[in-house]
């Protein structure tokens, strides 16, 4: 099957969470079930790029559009990337949404509009690099028109081939909002600006074009695709869900194994694994040099990477800090966010410079140190689609706290639970009792040498490749061209 994937953001080239990663890595594992892949993004400003240009296509501008270009390389693994070049629309600084200060592009709407229609284009006969897919894999709300696009084209193409679409929700949080008069720039005929269409609220949402035109959903856990269908983590869009619930599934994510394994990682201080675990300790050692954290032996170490929101629970951590202080364990933070959450951590670690560090910013290799350093993960998300740090941390040794709720429900396995090969410390609920009740629970685990080896064990053990994934998105693209 050819199928074309299409992103707003891909690693090592551009990175702001969990997307990153997964469209660095499921395209390249369904290729090699022997699916002709090819990934599409915009060019950014400041990105990285390697590989070798193979080819140069012209897209024609198109109402508020202008002309772009599509440039089509082959990395070094042989894999193809196609970029789509408009630098009016994408060569700026800052992240693939908006500038630095976390500020939207005002001109977002145009931006990812593009970007889907031109994925879409990929999929019909009006394609512009020769290239024609079968299935047009968008992901997130920034290329939530790509299977509307499509549908129109399907309904204007006759007996001509059109690809099938599927949207993968990553959170649902993120909507791609935007007034209604966005529509006229988005060649969005008047008969689909309604509820049925692209209507949210009065405006228009591109996530929600993509789950009413596209031909299947599937969200990034399976907890988490029981959970969007529910008003409590529906943001609004549950109705929507539950309207397609026939066409909806969860596939959890995997990890690349590659990137993230301890025994073969060239950002940690020494390699070590579920064999040869001594490794982990000078890790631990090093983490704490490079923080500037107290050395002794008898803390335990916690450590948190993630966004600095809401979402992923940290006014929780930042409330029981002082607590887990006092009881003679450390923090180790990296992150960026929230302004205010910022402050409240760079507060804690001015007020315990020996007991907690908080690094702001994105760093891929202290978040990679910070897995094989610490003791115990900290990761009390209030919903969490899939999430990736549980796995990583779990494949590092370094037992997670988590909640009970979507990839995390689905990934990591209760200490205490009956089922045998616990993994971590499961909250019911994201409340500052249960959070510092699982701390309790993890503090006290860890004083018992042989309880706290056989969680690790259990989590170093599991696979979390993207094989099994890949085989289940591999098996619904069938379906859809089945169908
Ligand atoms: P989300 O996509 O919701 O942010 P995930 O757990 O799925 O959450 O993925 C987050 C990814 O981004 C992980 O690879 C994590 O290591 C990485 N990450 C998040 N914040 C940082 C940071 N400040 N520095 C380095 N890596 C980070
Ligand atoms: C999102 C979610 C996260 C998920 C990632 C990759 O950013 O917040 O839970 O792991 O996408 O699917």
């Amino acid at each position: 099957m050819k199928v074309l994937f299409v992103t707003p953001e891909c690693a090592p080239m551009v990175k702001t969470g969990g997307l990153g990663d997964v469209s660095a890595a499921l395209p390249r594992a369904l290729a090699a079930l022997g699916h002709d892949v090819a990934l599409l993004m915009p060019a950014y400003g400041d990105m990285v790029i390697s590989g070798q240009i193979v080819g140069l296509f012209a897209v024609a501008p198109h109402g508020a559009w202008p002309a772009a270009q599509l440039l089509k390389l082959r990395q070094e693994d042989g894999f193809i990337l196609y970029l789509l070049s408009c630098p009016q629309l994408y060569a700026r600084a800052g992240t693939p949404y908006g500038a630095s200060n976390g500020q939207d592009h005002d001109d977002n709407a145009l931006r990812f509009g593009l970007l889907s229609r031109v994925a879409a284009m990929m999929g019909t006969q009006a394609t512009p690099c020769g290239w024609q897919a079968d299935i047009v894999h968008a992901n997130d709300w920034p290329t939530g028109l790509a299977p509307f696009y499509l549908a129109q084209a399907r309904s204007a193409a006759g007996a001509a081939p059109v690809a099938r679409s599927l949207i993968t929700v990553h959170n649902l949080a993120f909507q791609g909002i935007f007034p209604m008069h966005a529509c006229d720039v988005l060649d969005i005929p008047t008969e689909d600006r309604g509820m049925e269409g692209v209507e949210f609220w009065g405006g228009i949402s591109m996530l929600k074009a993509g789950l009413n035109f596209a031909d299947a959903i599937t969200t990034v856990s399976p907890t988490y695709a029981r959970e969007i269908q529910g008003a409590e983590l529906g943001f609004g869009l549950d109705g929507v869900l539950r309207g397609r619930a026939s066409v909806l599934r969860g596939i959890l994510n995997g990890i690349d194994t590659v990137v993230w394994n301890p025994a073969d990682d060239p950002l940690i201080a020494a390699p070590y694994s579920v064999d040869s675990p001594s490794g982990k300790a000078l890790n631990k050692t090093a983490l704490r040099q490079r923080c500037g954290l107290d050395a002794a032996e008898n803390r335990m170490l916690f450590g948190l990477v993630g966004r600095l929101t809401h979402q992923k629970g940290v006014d929780l951590v930042a409330q029981g800090a002082e607590r887990l202080v006092e009881q003679g364990a450390q923090l180790v933070v990296l992150g960026n966010g929230d302004a205010a959450m910022q402050a409240r951590f760079t507060d804690l670690s001015a007020r315990y410079p020996e007991h907690i560090s908080v690094t702001l910013g994105f760093d891929e290799s202290l978040a990679h140190q910070i897995e094989a350093g610490a003791d115990c993960f900290l990761m009390p998300s209030r919903f969490e689609p899939c999430g990736l740090n549980q796995m990583y941390s779990q494949i590092y040794g370094t037992p997670p706290i988590v909640t009970h709720t979507g990839g995390l429900a689905d990934s990591v396995v209760d200490a205490d639970s009956p089922q045998p090969g616990g993994t971590g410390f499961v909250m019911q609920a994201p409340t500052q009792e249960m959070f510092d009740h699982a701390v309790q629970r993890a503090l006290a685990a860890w004083k018992s040498p042989v309880a706290w080896e056989s969680l690790q064990r259990a989590g170093m053990r599991q696979t979390f490749g993207w094989d099994a994934s890949a085989m289940a998105y591999s098996d619904l693209y069938g379906e859809l061209l089945a169908n």
